[in-house]
């Protein structure tokens, strides 16, 4: 007999988006900077508890073809529009289940691999305590886990909007009318209430001002679910503790290191931690932190969370980040300007830092080895290898640009290509997610891209078949084509070609 749908969001589906920190690929890299050996993500069982319509779980089990990926919801209608989805892209190793999580037992088999994001707080107690079991009976050996949760203080100060909202919102019937009257309900307050030298209303004025730009299905169910259960980070740990499981890390890997606080902050935490789990819990009074991404895995897996330069040799890294025009010099000292899109620039004077950054940018979106790049940056300042600077210090080095947020790191090659070759073959998910969504789609490094209507259309070409010249054809001849070079006074070939460097550089190409 089928499970019980999940009405509220069938009514009001959920967006399914991908979360890069919840990739296996980025799990296991955390995993081995810890010391322990993650099962490798390219030929992993992995478990979705609480997918939604697989916007999370699809695009991973394109980028890890050799893996076999099951997501589990509640929702039929989610659950429906997630298996169009994997038919329209033609992938065998992905599917979903429409099941509760209270169903899961041993006839699921072992999983590398569980993934659990933006379920926990919104569940029942008793489903909660289902998730933290599932991942200590159906983990394997050496496998983790990945659970996202609202964490207090922070939720504290939220959780003041949500009880307003929620009380205006149950005085409506329909959602659509419910989530118009929460808006409302918070801007009347956040433009009444005073908010200089108030906290009160200052948290209101921030608030509304970021829900505005929130879409109409978030606050339905981030603000407006009956179950929101926010936890202290201990407590959540002492509850995984009790089922058998340890605490790896964070997803977000950064909020873990203390030298980011200012230095008295890190003396406090000095005097009062006394280990891993007191100091994760200080650190989220310090921040009044509202959400984390915890890794599990189980207690006997020995762990050495020190993070030494021998365990950041094996990883590979990558950049975007372009160096700005009028500052390209590689010679001693001078400085050079690099960003990307939206974030801020960075300074780098020493030539070893502008020779890398150069080096990833011409590989991007591919991650190059770190010993890989260390020599193709000794040949590109033509260094000897017998320079002062050793393997060791080069490693140490794209630890402090990790943590700078200068490159990515990975335990574990993309599939990506940096230029588009002959027949350029585009990502299959977002080839598919372009029929639903024309101007956002998931790409091979787990991200969300925005598209222009031009790339768009040249994307959906990009089957492998066809080289420039089919490709020109398809845009001059069809309707689509015809509409996506509306407007255009540049030529056609050097258009396409701009949209492949593009597509390339979204990492939405194949190698
Ligand atoms: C807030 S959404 C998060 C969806 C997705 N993981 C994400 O983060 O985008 C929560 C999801 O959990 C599902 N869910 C709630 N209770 C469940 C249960 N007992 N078993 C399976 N899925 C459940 C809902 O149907 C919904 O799709």
């Amino acid at each position: 007999m089928p499970t019980e749908s999940n009405p509220r969001y069938d009514e009001v589906p959920y967006q399914s988006n991908p979360f890069a920190r919840s990739h296996p690929r980025w799990i296991a890299t955390i995993a081995s900077l810890f010391g322990m050996q993650a099962p490798a993500p390219d030929g992993a069982r992995i478990l979705e508890l609480g997918s939604a319509s697989g916007g999370n779980l699809i695009p991973m089990a394109e980028s890890l073809p050799r893996s076999s990926c099951l997501g589990v919801d509640l929702s039929s209608r989610q659950i429906e529009d997630g298996k169009r989805l994997i038919e329209a892209t033609g992938l065998g190793n992905v599917s979903l289940k429409q099941a509760s999580i209270l169903d899961i037992d041993e006839s699921y088999g072992d999983f590398d691999y569980i993934i659990c994001h933006g379920v926990y707080s919104w569940v029942p107690r008793e489903v909660q305590q289902r998730i933290l079991e599932i991942c200590s009976k159906r983990l394997t050996p050496n496998g983790i886990a990945y659970i996202s949760y609202n964490t207090l203080p922070g939720w504290r100060m939220l959780g003041m909007l949500r009880d307003m909202m929620r009380f205006h919102a149950s005085r409506f019937q329909e959602p659509a009318k419910q989530i118009a009257q929460s808006r409302a309900l918070l801007n009347v307050l956040a433009k009444t209430v005073p908010s200089q030298d108030n906290p009160y209303g200052m948290l209101l004025k921030q608030s509304s001002e970021q829900l505005q730009h929130k879409a109409d299905w978030y606050i339905y169910h981030e603000h407006l679910e009956e179950e929101n259960d926010p936890v202290y980070f201990h407590e959540f740990m002492s509850r995984a503790a009790g089922v058998g499981l340890q605490f790896l890390g964070e997803g977000e890997l950064l909020s873990m290191l203390k030298n980011k606080l200012p230095e008295e902050v890190q003396a406090a935490l000095r005097e009062v931690s006394g280990d891993i789990l007191h100091t994760e819990q200080y650190m989220d009074f310090f921040r009044n932190r509202t959400f984390r991404e915890t890794l599990l895995c189980r207690a006997d897996v020995r762990l050495t969370r020190r993070i030494d330069t021998d365990r950041i040799k094996p990883l590979a890294f990558a950049s975007d980040l372009e160096p700005q025009a009028g500052t390209m010099a590689l010679a001693a000292q001078s400085e050079m300007t690099f960003g990307s899109g939206n974030r801020p620039t960075v300074r780098v004077s020493d030539p070893i830092g502008k020779a890398a950054l150069l080096t990833l940018r011409d590989a991007w979106p591919r991650f190059v080895p770190a010993l890989e790049l260390e020599a193709l940056v000794r040949k590109r300042l033509e260094f000897s290898p017998a320079s002062s600077q050793t393997t060791q210090e080069f490693a140490d080095r794209l630890w402090g640009w990790f943590t700078q947020r200068l490159v990515l790191m990975s335990a574990t090659q993309t599939q990506c290509a940096s230029r588009a070759g002959t027949r350029p073959l585009g990502s299959v998910v977002a080839r598919a997610q372009l029929q639903a969504h024309p101007n956002q789609v998931t790409n091979l490094l787990h991200r969300a891209v925005m598209l222009g209507a031009f790339e768009s259309t040249v994307l959906a070409l990009l089957d492998g078949s066809r080289d420039r010249s089919a490709l020109a054809a398809n845009l001059a001849t069809t309707v689509a084509g015809r509409e996506a070079l509306a407007n255009g006074s540049v030529p056609l070939a050097q258009r396409i070609e701009t949209a492949l460097s593009r597509l390339a550089s979204a990492a939405l190409l194949k190698a």
